[in-house]
């Protein structure tokens, strides 16, 4: 499948890579500022965060760490339950250090919300959540998240990280599955 191809799987483009760049390029210099110089970890969430992750990174304007988690949701099918499984842990101790959590998406909240209090109980001086996307008709749990990219309709998006079954995560852009792909 080539990205022609992929693209030919979408109903529609929802954000184009032109307005993610542009948006991760302004939540990068608020979280560079944010912090005023003291030191912050990026933690991001695989697999979904990878791309979100790499391109936020590049535009703060100074150095800054990463680490990864990887967690599995308990749960029926695509829906989350909010019981969460520690898949990888971080490597590194955020005991007294500024943590921002970097996510592709919040849907219900719930996966998030457990990571969050998680994160929380091992001692950081405090927790923030980035995310690219939002989707507001769809939350489950009130989540307290200080840098949103876009907020968007409660649709299955692909794309930019997330994906359908593994595919579709390289592409450039966000956007709707036709419905072919799905029969
Ligand atoms: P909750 O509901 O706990 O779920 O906020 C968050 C995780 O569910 C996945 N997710 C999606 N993946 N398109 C995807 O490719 C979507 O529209 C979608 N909504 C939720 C995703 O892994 C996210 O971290
Ligand atoms: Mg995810």
């Amino acid at each position: 499948m080539d990205a022609a191809d992929m693209g030919a799987d979408l109903e529609k483009v929802l954000i184009t890579e032109e307005e993610i760049q542009a948006r991760l390029a302004e939540l990068a210099t608020e979280i560079w500022e944010n912090y005023a110089g003291e030191p912050f970890l990026l933690v991001g969430i695989l697999k979904g965060a990878v791309l979100v992750m790499a391109d936020l990174m590049r535009a703060i304007p100074g150095s800054v760490p990463m680490d990864w988690m990887a967690v599995s949701s308990y749960g029926s099918g695509t829906k989350s339950s909010g019981v969460v499984r520690i898949l990888k842990d971080l490597d590194t101790d955020i005991t007294g250090r500024h943590v921002v959590i970097v996510e592709d998406i919040i849907d219900s909240g719930l996966t998030l919300s457990w990571i969050r209090a998680n994160l929380e109980s091992r001692g950081p001086k405090s927790v923030e959540i980035c995310t690219l996307l939002r989707k507001p008709d769809a939350a489950k749990v009130a989540i307290d998240c200080r840098w949103v990219g876009f907020d968007i309709p409660n649709d299955f998006v692909v794309g930019y990280g997330l994906d359908f079954a593994e595919a579709y995560r390289n592409l450039r852009v966000v956007g709707t599955l036709a419905p072919h792909v799905y029969s």
